[in-house]
């Protein structure tokens, strides 16, 4: 494509210079350097094809210039060197402004490569070989990444900023030969707007820190299977929201991640089955020897996890991640007006270009404290207003 369109420019710009040089010779009078006028007027033409510069918009301003420069010349009935002049600023005029044009939308390509860097996830996250070990996966829980799939296809598809990101740092050359300064095809472009990402304020937990979860005590009550659908949803949207596609930015390889916003919660999850919850911890499996809840008064945020205090698993906890390591999915413990659930993250094939390993692989797990909502679900008091 990039050499027709060379080509065609090359006919056009050359063929353009020619026919008003011709005219132009037809009419001169002797004794003028029509060969001098001629080279340079090609010259100054042909350098910007050489340089493999599709310019259908310039080329077209400037035959239009050239044309005008020959009527006025001719009307004029002055002397050669009259039109060599104004054949040189018809053509000096588009190309000038198109090369400010570029150049400033270059300067802002690079601002933003720099802006949104690649980085690499190595020394972020560990190696994959370090993962932990599962059994094989009941139907129930293959089904539940299946659908977390296709939530994750569904929810990135309306964004484009991976594909912006991708083209911002490997179609250079594509950029600057379709700069909208020459005028040229249209393709998605890189832009502020489309690469910045909506604010993600820190949520508070719902409940303060100084709220003692129902552990269930030193002995650990025996965790069942949640087999229901709407806290199974909650989940769900949990891990969706922490997640963020939209947030993983443009993937080339794992040393080479461009814009990736490290995940977090945009929003508390909302109530379902008239229970709403209280606390949402993370129990992170990949950068602790052993597991760990992380203790933060917003809902988890890696960007913050790093500094934030962790305490080791609670009864119910510990013996539920067991139960998630050989492959469930969501397990809970009920006690008069609260619950306890542990929910497992799993990497799913979106998950696996940074975190590597396999799909179902337990990257960690959601301890939720649970209580049960005051009114019906649906004309529950508006959570909007953050407690
Ligand atoms: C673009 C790269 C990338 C993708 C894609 C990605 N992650 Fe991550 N994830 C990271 C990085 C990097 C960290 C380590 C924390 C940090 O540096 O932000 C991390 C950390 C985590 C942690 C916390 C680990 C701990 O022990 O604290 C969980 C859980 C997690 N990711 C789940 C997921 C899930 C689930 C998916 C897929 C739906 C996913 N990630 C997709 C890069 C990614």
């Amino acid at each position: 494509m990039l050499y027709i369109s060379l080509v065609f420019s090359a006919i056009l710009l050359v063929g353009a210079n020619v026919s008003a040089l011709r005219i132009a010779k037809s009419a001169s009078r002797p004794g003028l350097p029509v060969a001098v006028f001629s080279a340079c007027g090609l010259g100054l033409i042909g350098l910007p094809v050489l340089s493999q510069v599709f310019l259908p918009t310039v080329a077209a301003v400037q035959f239009l210039l050239l044309s005008a420069a020959l009527f006025l010349w001719w009307a004029g009935q002055r002397g050669l060197a009259f039109f060599l002049m104004l054949s040189l600023a018809a053509t000096a005029a588009p190309y000038g402004v198109a090369v400010c044009f570029v150049l400033q939308e270059q300067s802002e390509y690079a601002r933003l490569r720099e802006r949104f860097p690649y980085e690499s996830m190595e020394d972020r996250l560990p190696k994959p070989s370090s993962r932990v070990e599962l059994g094989p996966l009941p139907n129930r829980t293959s089904k539940r990444l299946t659908d977390l799939e296709y939530e994750m296809g569904f929810s990135s598809g309306f964004s484009s900023r991976a594909e912006e990101l991708r083209i911002l740092h490997e179609e250079r050359v594509r950029l600057f030969v379709n700069s909208s300064g020459f005028g040229a095809a249209r393709m998605l472009r890189p832009s502020e707007s489309g690469l910045t990402l909506k604010l993600r304020e820190p949520v508070p937990q719902p409940s303060p820190l100084a709220y003692a979860p129902v552990s269930g005590g030193e002995t650990a009550p025996e965790p069942k299977v949640w087999v229901g659908e709407g806290l199974y949803s909650l989940h769900q949207f949990a891990i969706l929201d922490f997640a963020d596609p939209d947030g993983f930015g443009f993937f080339k390889d794992r040393r080479h991640v461009a814009g990736f916003q490290p995940h977090q919660f945009s929003q508390a999850p909302e109530p379902a089955e008239r229970w709403e919850v209280r606390r949402l911890e993370l129990v992170g499996l990949l950068l602790h020897e052993k597991p760990v809840a992380y203790v933060t008064e917003h809902l988890p945020r890696m960007d913050e996890l790093g500094e934030a205090p962790t305490r080791s698993l609670d009864p119910f906890e510990a013996s539920a991640l067991e139960r998630l390591r050989h492959g469930e999915d969501l397990l809970f413990t009920e006690a008069p007006g609260s619950m306890r659930m542990l929910g497992s993250i799993r990497s799913v094939k979106q998950c696996m270009g940074c975190h590597g390993g396999e799909r179902g692989d337990l990257l960690g797990a959601f301890s939720y404290t649970l209580h049960r909502t005051t009114a019906e679900l649906g004309v529950a008091p508006d959570r909007s207003g953050k407690r």
